[in-house]
């Protein structure tokens, strides 16, 4: 027998309501942005930079989106986040648990311990707690929503700097990996997107490089050649897949978006 083809229109997430971490900025930001076209949705916008994420939720428009301050690192800060969300929007059925650092110059021979806390600190306990808070408001609410985490390209590989930065990212596919397993008999999906190198204010500091010195840099690495270059809006849609109906099987999946990484 034929199934009846749907044909999907733009409202991917029509009455959605979402979590974006780290959504003042960069990746964040832009999911936010790329979000608002396929609702209407309720979007929240968690972050520590204050200013930047008023700003950003005033501009999508204050009856949409919604700063709330919250450093993932502190779980009471996650857990009322969460429980606001829920309180005021009646569910979460999207978790973007994307909020990360990086710092530069770790090496395993130089490792600065404290640095390495503060990266594995929000990087991976951070998400950790995201995830589980989402998971507990999708559970105790009913609702078979998608958890998507932000790991990358350096949860996969070595690297010659970053070293905790690397280590957080893989714990971030372990943890993602385990609770999709353990979140799937609630018909909850946990997926990661994992971007390769692009320029956002994370890497330009840490490259300590602009927009366009980031990009260069990066674009060697990826087999696709012809003038596309990673931008925050290709991770972004990889995130909108996987946190609409249109990855409704998929779950437990590491999706790249790195332009077939290729190492020098
Ligand atoms: N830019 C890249 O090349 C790249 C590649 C792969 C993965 N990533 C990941 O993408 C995610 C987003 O990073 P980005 O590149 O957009 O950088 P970004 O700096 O523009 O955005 C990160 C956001 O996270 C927020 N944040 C940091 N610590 C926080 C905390 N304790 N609590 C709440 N929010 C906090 C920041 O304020 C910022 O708004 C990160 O997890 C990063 O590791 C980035």
């Amino acid at each position: 027998m034929t199934e009846a083809i749907v044909v999907r229109n733009e409202k991917r997430l029509e009455g959605k309501v979402v979590i974006i971490t780290g959504g003042a900025s960069g990746i964040g930001e832009a999911t936010a942005r790329l979000f608002v076209h396929h609702g209407p949705c309720m979007i929240v916008i968690a972050d520590i930079q204050d200013q930047k994420g008023q700003d950003v939720a005033k501009s999508i428009g204050p009856h949409i989106c919604s700063y709330v301050h919250c450093d993932v690192t502190d779980e009471l800060q996650v857990k009322s986040m969460v429980d606001w969300t829920v309180k005021n929007y009646g569910r979460l059925d999207v978790m973007f648990s994307n909020a990360g650092i990086g710092i530069p110059n770790q090496t395993i021979l130089e490792l600065d311990l404290s640095a390495y806390d503060r990266v594995m600190g929000v990087n991976a306990r951070g998400m950790a707690t995201c995830v589980k808070h989402a998971g507990k408001a999708m559970v105790d609410g009913g609702v078979k929503g998608s958890i998507v985490c932000t790991a990358s390209l350096a949860g996969s590989a070595g690297r010659e700097t970053c070293l905790d930065y690397a280590m957080s990212k893989h714990a971030v596919l372990g943890l993602m990996r385990s609770a999709s397993v353990q979140l799937g008999k609630y018909g909850i999906r946990v997926n990661c997107v994992s971007p390769s190198g692009l320029a956002t204010p994370m890497t330009c500091k840490i490259h300590g490089s602009d927009t366009e010195g980031v990009e260069k840099m990066f674009s060697s690495f990826s087999s696709l050649k012809g003038g596309v270059v990673l931008k925050v809006k290709h991770v972004a849609d990889a995130v909108l897949f996987l946190a609409s109906d249109d990855s409704a099987f998929v779950t437990g999946h590491n999706l790249a978006v790195d332009g077939g990484f290729r190492p020098h």
